[in-house]
């Protein structure tokens, strides 16, 4: 059976953003969409503004807390779109669903895959682990219930902000690893509209898992196409996995967790396990058509106050 009733955790968040529409787009193919509003949460104008549109389009803006299953009952699916101080919060979210009768849980991942090399030991993904060792226990003991891995990679987007060493204000930017050295991308966009297909891909097993790529993408080729689009000369410099381990070392002893993260992140980086390995799940739906890293970028660059304001720049 496809999954057709959807609730959207983190529906005005980056990735919230662009499924929602998407969802919208193709609302015909669902019996109900959901925008949850955790009211224990700050709000402000620009997310009630958000939510209004939604409603305008026939989403029905569900309100309540992660702890309470009266908000999520009635649904069959939760998508969990939160940002990643919000991850630790994921397996108190999947009781709360599976006490709402939820029969499928989409967790918060859209990113590398945690079984390459050393990620599943890595701090960057300590949360999403816990997340997947929970989902494994919870589908063990409640055979209706069941869940969907989505992996891309990076998306397009994010890809180039300073948390990841890039700075497209100075064009400057600092990688851990070497020039040819490759990066998984997908557009957002594309991102969102392969995930409303697999909503529409009846699970036949509790775990499931899709990955999809853009392109990959070596920092030379990265960088001669943010030269291009913004006719300038960038600076990039190549710095070792050791001196991000290094910095990864000095944000724990300060408590800086933000600064442990992107540490980890080029760790991560730096010896290419954000590469997607395949095989990819773009075949099965041929009617997304993935575009390129220079049509994202170019498009995402045209408004680049917006973009930076989205990103949060
Ligand atoms: N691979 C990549 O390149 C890439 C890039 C970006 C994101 N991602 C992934 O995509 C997913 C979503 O990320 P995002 O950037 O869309 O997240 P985000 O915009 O930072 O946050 C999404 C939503 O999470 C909720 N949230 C944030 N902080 C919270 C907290 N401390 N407690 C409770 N709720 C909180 C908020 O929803 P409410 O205000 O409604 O509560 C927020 O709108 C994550 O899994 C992330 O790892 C991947």
């Amino acid at each position: 059976m496809a999954l057709t009733s959807i609730l959207v955790l983190g529906p005005t968040g980056g990735f919230g953003q662009f499924l929602v529409p998407e969802l919208i787009r193709r609302k015909a193919e669902f019996q109900r969409i959901g925008a949850f509003t955790d009211t224990t949460r700050p709000q402000s104008a620009e997310k009630t503004k958000i939510l209004q549109d939604y409603t305008t389009q026939g989403v029905e803006i569900v309100e309540g807390s992660y702890g309470d299953p009266a908000a999520f009952r009635g649904f069959q699916v939760v998508i969990a779109c939160l940002g990643n101080h919000a991850l630790k919060t994921q397996p108190a979210i999947i009781d709360t669903a599976l006490a709402a009768g939820v029969t499928h849980f989409y967790p918060s991942e859209f990113g590398a895959d945690l079984t390459v090399g050393d990620n599943w030991n890595e701090r960057y993904y300590r949360d999403k682990v816990l997340t997947r060792n929970h989902l494994k226990t919870v589908a063990a003991e409640t055979p209706r219930f069941g869940y969907t891995y989505f992996i891309n990679g990076r998306f397009t987007e994010w890809a180039p902000i300073p948390h990841f060493g890039i700075n497209l204000k100075t064009h400057t930017a600092h990688i851990v690893g070497r020039p040819e050295m490759e990066q998984s991308l997908l557009a957002t966009n594309d991102a969102a509209k392969y995930l409303v297909c697999t909503l529409l891909d009846p699970p036949t097993e509790q775990e499931r898992t899709y990955r999809f790529l853009g392109g990959n993408y070596s920092w030379t080729t990265i960088f001669s196409t943010l030269e291009k689009i913004q006719g300038v000369k960038w600076n990039v410099t190549y710095k070792s996995v050791e001196e991000a381990r290094e910095n990864q070392r000095k944000a724990i002893e300060s408590g800086d967790v933000d600064a442990e993260l992107a540490a980890s992140h080029q760790v991560i980086q730096g010896t290419g396990r954000t590469l997607l390995p395949g095989p990819y799940d773009n075949v099965k739906f041929p009617e997304v058509k993935p575009v390129t890293l220079e049509y994202v970028w170019t498009e995402m660059l045209k408004d680049e106050a917006r973009y930076f304001s989205l990103m949060g720049l």
